[in-house]
């Protein structure tokens, strides 16, 4: 097996990658960390200002970010497209074992978790009301579009792992297409990361980071 479900200390899970010899999460907290960054400090800052409001995601993994998105309050009146990029997605053992919908969400969360991982790839489905999603089974490196987003959510693994990754040249392709005044978020606070943003033409944000982390980085398109 190449991914094993492991207890963060919130109690929810994360998955260890075997390939990339990394976690998908915060062992402090995948939830609380998911929360943290792509939710209150991604979406809710785009929630605020865009209508309808195009999120990619790069890296869907367990769809942890994708189920809190789908389920939060700031979304429920507006219109939402979500494009997720994976290029090694889960095993089913693993997706199916997943305890989020236990820890936060109740009964809503279950169905809305199967759907993430059991709709098809490459086609837009209806995710839950006003919110669609579209799974991209891809690399990001090899991945065109002639879609504009207004929120990124950066959940690659880190830069330590996949260097290639967090580059200004990826950065700068982010940010073609991306909408003026778009936002990017992710855990990651490294200072060549935040550089390679400010290169690629971010402002970049340092923001206080989840649970035993000190930072992380919001970058927003002028
Ligand atoms: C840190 S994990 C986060 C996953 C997910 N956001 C979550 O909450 O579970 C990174 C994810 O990026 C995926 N990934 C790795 N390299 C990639 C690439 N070149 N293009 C797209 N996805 C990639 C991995 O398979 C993994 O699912």
């Amino acid at each position: 097996v190449e991914q094993d479900l492991k207890l963060s200390a919130d109690g929810s899970h994360t998955v260890y990658s075997r390939q990339f010899d990394e976690h998908y999460h915060s062992l402090h907290g995948a939830v609380s960390e998911s929360r943290h960054v792509f939710i209150q400090a991604g979406l809710h800052y785009a929630s605020a200002l865009f209508n309808p409001l195009s999120i990619l995601e790069v890296g869907l993994g367990t769809g942890l970010n994708c189920l809190l998105s789908c389920m939060d309050p700031s979304v429920a009146a507006i219109a939402v497209h979500y494009t997720a990029l994976e290029a090694y997605p889960l095993e089913p053992s693993v997706y199916s074992s997943l305890n989020y919908p236990d820890t936060f969400g109740g009964k809503d969360a279950k169905p809305v978790l199967n759907r993430i991982h059991s709709l098809p790839w490459e086609e837009e489905s209806s995710l839950c009301e006003g919110f669609t999603l579209l799974k991209q089974r891809i690399k990001l490196e090899e991945y065109t579009t002639t879609r504009q987003f207004h929120l990124v959510y950066y959940d690659a693994f880190s830069p330590g792992t996949q260097p290639e990754l967090w580059t200004s040249e990826v950065f700068a392709g982010l940010r073609r297409r991306m909408y003026p005044g778009g936002v990017l978020v992710t855990y990651c606070s490294k200072g060549e990361v935040k550089r390679n943003l400010k290169k690629a033409g971010f402002r970049v944000e340092a923001l206080p980071g989840p649970p035993r982390k000190r930072e992380m980085t919001r970058a927003i398109c002028p």
